[in-house]
């Protein structure tokens, strides 16, 4: 497989660029031919931002599984799509070719048919990282139902409401997960979700951790028992496969939900074609893919990285995915490095925070690893500082290997803004340039473009002009909380809620969220869901949440709490408040630093005053801005200096 829409210069980028703007008809469709459609499209794109109302590849039909799995089975049937390494380095590796991932996705088609799951059905996944995780989540796209996969560091509780905002009937599960030296009780956290819930009919779990579990008659099945039966009912002369669904271009494909400024998740929604088609060019472009590479991304398929750059980009590239269940640092610091050593990997697609983490053990962990296979390095997630970017370059890639930061969210599907690996300049800590068909914007708070420099440099917030294909849908269920969360602060853009700067070159470098939207280890998390979280515990009067700058995880979490104080403890109240977030979140949430204050600063009108928060939880204690409108001003003192 070669691909024509690979840029192969930095001219031609240019020239693309300049095409994708001028003519994103005829580009989009010329690349878009490269693709197994049933039916292909009458239009290319059709899109307002103000309803907003997106489409591309209208009337066009299609199955993503056709383009990630049949397609590749004549000239790559034994090639390996998905190869598993486990968390336990002493447990076999598994190598899952097309041929058998076509095979295993057919079957547990079959089996979502068989418990009655239809096209359009909303299929809960909330799995660790075996290669069942992509069966369950293939295997939706090929029946048409619409995955809504669940981080396993989610609580009970955020998999209830989940359950609930998507109005799921189905589950898949295992019956535990490995992560490091820990046993994480998966279909136990799902039974306690389950409490109440009137909606679910089905929960499918897979044995991988002997964990023990209690099965409800009629509702829990085995994921094996469900296999083994399916592949009976659709073998027929030695083959087994399972018809895909064809579906609309703009039919979901999938639901994942994410924190925003409110206290509630969003549940965004991305398209089938559009999808499609972006995971696979920005996948083959950005990291300058070749056939036969084999790729590592490190995220977890909970997260948006892990469906577009494990699951569905790799695989309709035809490329080898490298899916790994454990965490870097166990057994120790140096298994990311033995993964590549072992694998022979040439593409490593990771987190700053987790270069910053193992930049920590120094570089001991690397002696005796051969990292000489790897090509292309690249990071995603949050902003990453020079000194991580230079120790990547230089311990990991040894200095001959160029580094993507690649820029992008949930909602944007795939990456918006990145180097070309090799073929566009790379600048340490600096996203870059747009892909093709991305028009990025900077504007003041009114939505003004930002014309004058500061300091050689524009600022402002982020915002992108056009559609491209793979732009969010909706969020599930509210149309309106989508229009108003990303299209209605400013007239006709899309507010990616991150602040930029811009060279003279026409390089962006993201500098964080302008909203009240924390990046902690490149996990999203709303201030206002911690603080809900917060007061649900019994001592708590109110709480303030801000983020400050943390050494490895980029950001911190400062919760500012206002307890009743009974007992008079508070090491034990600070203990019990993080067990409630972890309760009520997950883990993934935890407050890094909680401090007991008697009062909040708050305005005349009740609002609390953020800005000053965020000061002094970042150290400054001078300049705290204007703070004669306080109601109290005599409690930021106080707070000063009680500060941790
Ligand atoms: O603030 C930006 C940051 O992560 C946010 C999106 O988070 P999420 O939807 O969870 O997706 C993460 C994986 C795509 C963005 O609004 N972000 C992501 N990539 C970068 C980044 N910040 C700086 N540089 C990046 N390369």
């Amino acid at each position: 497989m070669s691909y024509s829409y690979q840029i192969k210069s930095y001219e031609q980028y240019k020239k693309d660029y300049q095409q994708s703007i001028d003519d994103p008809a005829s580009f989009w469709s010329n690349i878009a031919e490269y693709f197994t459609w049933r039916k292909k499209w009458d239009e290319v794109s059709t899109w307002n931002f103000k309803e907003p109302k997106i489409e591309w590849f209208k009337g066009a039909k299609l199955n993503i599984t056709e383009n990630c799995i049949d397609r590749h089975l004549k000239t790559m049937g034994d090639k390996p799509a998905i190869i598993w390494e486990p968390n336990n380095p002493e447990e076999r590796v598994r190598t899952v070719t097309y041929n058998r991932l076509h095979k295993r996705v057919c079957q547990f088609a079959q089996v979502l048919k068989n418990n009655g799951v239809k096209k359009g059905d909303r299929v809960c996944i909330y799995m660790g990282m075996v290669p069942e995780l992509a069966y369950a989540v293939l295997g939706c796209a090929r029946i048409g139902a619409i995955h809504s996969v669940i981080f396993g560091g989610f609580s009970a509780q955020s998999i209830a409401d989940r359950l609930y905002d998507a109005n799921a009937e189905f589950i898949i599960t295992c019956d535990g997960a490995y992560r490091g030296d820990k046993v994480i009780p998966l279909k136990n956290v799902i039974d306690d979700a389950l409490i109440g819930n009137r909606t679910v009919k089905k929960v499918i779990v897979y044995t991988r951790t002997r964990t023990p579990v209690s099965m409800l008659k009629g509702r829990d099945i085995w994921w094996e028992d469900e296999m083994e039966f399916a592949e009976h009912q659709i073998e027929k002369d030695g083959i087994v496969n399972f018809p895909a669904e064809e579906m609309d271009a703009e039919d979901p494909l999938f639901i994942l939900y994410t924190s925003g400024s409110t206290g509630k998740p969003k549940g965004v929604v991305h398209s089938s074609a559009g999808y499609m088609v972006w995971t696979n060019y920005t996948f083959i472009n950005v990291f300058q893919y070749q056939p036969g590479q084999i790729h590592f991304c490190t995220a977890d398929i909970g997260w948006i990285t892990g469906h577009s750059y494990i699951v569905y980009g790799p695989l309709s590239a035809g490329a080898t995915s490298v899916m790994f269940e454990g965490v870097p640092t166990w057994p120790d610091a140096g298994r990311f490095w033995d993964i590549i050593d072992k694998h022979k990997i040439n593409i490593l697609y990771t987190a700053p925070t987790a270069i910053r983490s193992l930049m920590g053990f120094g570089t001991k962990p690397l002696e005796g690893k051969d990292l000489s296979s790897l090509k292309v390095l690249g990071t995603v997630g949050e902003p990453i500082n020079e000194e991580a970017w230079h120790w990547y370059d230089e311990n990991i890639g040894k200095k001959k290997c160029p580094i993507v930061d690649t820029w992008w969210q949930t909602e944007t599907g795939g990456i918006l803004i990145s180097n070309l690996a090799g073929i566009t300049p790379a600048k340490a800590s600096w996203a870059t340039l747009p892909l093709p068909g991305v028009q990025p914007l900077l504007v003041d708070d009114k939505g003004n473009e930002i014309t004058e420099k500061e300091d050689g440099l524009l600022k402002g917030n982020l915002c992108i002009k056009a559609a491209w294909p793979s732009i969010l849908r909706t969020t599930y269920g509210d149309h309106e909380r989508c229009r108003t969360n990303y299209f209605a602060t400013y007239e006709n853009l899309y507010f990616t809620g991150d602040g930029a700067l811009k060279d003279d070159n026409g390089f962006y470098r993201i500098t964080g969220r302008v909203d009240d939207v924390l990046n902690v280890s490149g996990h999203r998390i709303g201030t206002a869901e911690v603080e809900n979280a917060i007061n649900m515990h019994a001592g708590v009067v109110e709480s303030a949440v801000v983020g400050y700058p943390h050494d490895i995880k980029g950001q911190g979490i400062y919760a500012f709490v206002i307890d009743s104080n009974t007992h008079g403890d508070d090491e034990l109240t600070r203990k019990d408040i993080l067990q409630t977030v972890s309760r009520i979140i997950g883990p993934i949430a935890k407050p890094d630093k909680i401090q007991f204050v008697k009062g909040l600063p708050k305005t005349r009108s009740g609002k609390i005053m953020r800005r000053i928060l965020r000061k002094i939880a970042e150290g400054e204690t001078q300049n705290l801005g204007d703070t004669t409108t306080l109601l109290d001003p005599g409690i930021v003192e106080e707070i000063k200096n009680g500060k941790i």
